[in-house]
């Protein structure tokens, strides 16, 4: 969406992996100041989203949303103006139909959903300091064509109020998620490409819910082609620093959201996370490959059997390859620089784990442990585009 926001994948931290519906502005603040304090805020991790749950039950007497007043009791305004003090951005939560996914699938009370109020609470939301709108389409019903008109009248409410408001949305229907045949590029900035994430490496499924770390990637890598500035797929919130995962599974998370140009929101307790945890998510290779100025999603080079290979052109000329084993042994994967669109007689390979160089006239290979992933930051030589399946950079669905 060519809205001046997102022309990069948004980072951040959300309140939902961890929390639930159990937030209050307590917590929130606490996480902000955790952000600041362990420097992931400079390193890019601005925007603090405020999941379900945060709202009164009940709209004003004028129909405006309003904070809860017991978990908010200082208003939804004063949240964002703590969080912009910081140098942080402001997110929330929202749906375009009655009600919010708590409130439809878990009961939670209200129908607080902007069905016929989309304006008024884009405006309300602006009103607040707003900068990011998870919206999120809370039924198992609706049409694609009901979902698009439905997420471009929020849109179109979002542009009217003036303020650049990263928009994320969530189709949540099965047969409506984001596919090789299809684009929400010109709806929103971020389209969700999967049930929801779960803190599980494998969960044996690729289309419902729960889903684990290397299901999403099975069905994100085919959707390279939507990924560019301004609109990428998004393959839902990290999972890192949960439990579910050893610390290889973790970092494969993290290295293959960064090269898939995935939004790289937190879904962990930033108070309480360990020196391993805060060491994957500051990785600062890795967010330079996420947050290339090109956006380009990693395209799938190779991929046989467990041994998958991807590359992601950097604006810079070089290309970020990562040798992914989903295997459950380790094993040796192999490229090389003309599969990843380089030419030339010699390359250096940067290590983005281990910082280490190492020089090639071509072969580009390493021995990965089981569900490891191994990325190369490579230069030298001239860069074209690598082999691509046929939707790369496919832009097809207006609304
Ligand atoms: C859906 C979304 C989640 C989260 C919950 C909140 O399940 O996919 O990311 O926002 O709703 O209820």
């Amino acid at each position: 969406l060519d809205n001046g926001v997102a022309r990069t994948p948004p980072m951040g931290w959300n309140t939902w992996n961890t929390f639930g519906c159990n937030i209050n502005e307590t917590l929130i603040r606490q996480m902000a100041d955790s952000m600041v304090s362990s420097g992931l805020r400079d390193l890019g991790y601005r925007y603090v989203v405020v999941d379900d749950c945060w709202f009164n039950p009940n709209r004003d007497a004028q129909g405006n949303l309003q904070g809860d007043p017991q978990r908010f009791p200082s208003g939804m305004k004063a949240l964002g103006d703590y969080l912009h003090a910081r140098g942080l951005l402001f997110g929330i939560y929202q749906g375009p139909l009655d009600q919010t996914c708590a409130q439809y699938f878990d009961s939670y009370p209200g129908s607080t959903g902007s069905l016929g109020h989309e304006y008024q609470d884009a405006r309300q939301f602006a009103a607040w300091g707003v900068d990011y709108l998870k919206y999120d389409w809370c039924s198992p019903t609706g049409t694609i064509a009901e979902q698009v008109s439905r997420f471009a009248i929020m849109r179109d409410a979002l542009a009217a109020t003036g303020r650049p408001i990263v928009y994320s949305i969530n189709s949540n229907s099965i047969h409506s998620k984001t596919g090789p045949e299809r684009s929400w590029s010109d709806v929103a900035n971020l389209w969700r490409t999967t049930e929801d994430i779960t803190n599980t490496w494998n969960s044996g499924q690729t289309n419902g819910y729960p889903m684990g770390i290397q299901n999403i990637v099975d069905v994100t890598v085919p959707l390279a082609g939507h990924a560019g500035p301004g609109g990428f797929n998004d393959p839902d919130m990290l999972e890192v620093g949960n439990s579910g995962m050893n610390d290889t599974e973790m970092r494969s998370h993290f290295a293959l959201w960064a090269m898939l140009a995935a939004p790289l929101m937190m879904g962990n307790d930033v108070r309480s996370a360990s020196t391993g945890t805060l060491d994957i998510l500051r990785n600062a290779n890795l967010i330079a490959i996420n947050q290339d100025t090109l956006g380009r999603q990693a395209v799938q080079v190779s991929h046989d059997g467990t041994r998958r290979v991807l590359a992601k052109r950097l604006a810079d000329g070089d290309v970020a390859v990562a040798l992914f084993n989903q295997g459950s042994s380790a094993t040796t994967i192999s490229t090389t620089a003309a599969a990843i669109g380089k030419s030339g007689t010699s390359f250096t390979l940067r290590d983005a784990w281990t910082h280490g160089t190492s020089t090639t006239t071509g072969t580009i290979s390493a021995t990965v442990p089981a569900h490891g992933t191994v990325v190369y930051r490579v230069s030298g030589g001239t860069t074209t585009d690598p082999s691509t399946p046929s939707t790369f950079r496919l832009r097809s669905v207006s609304a």
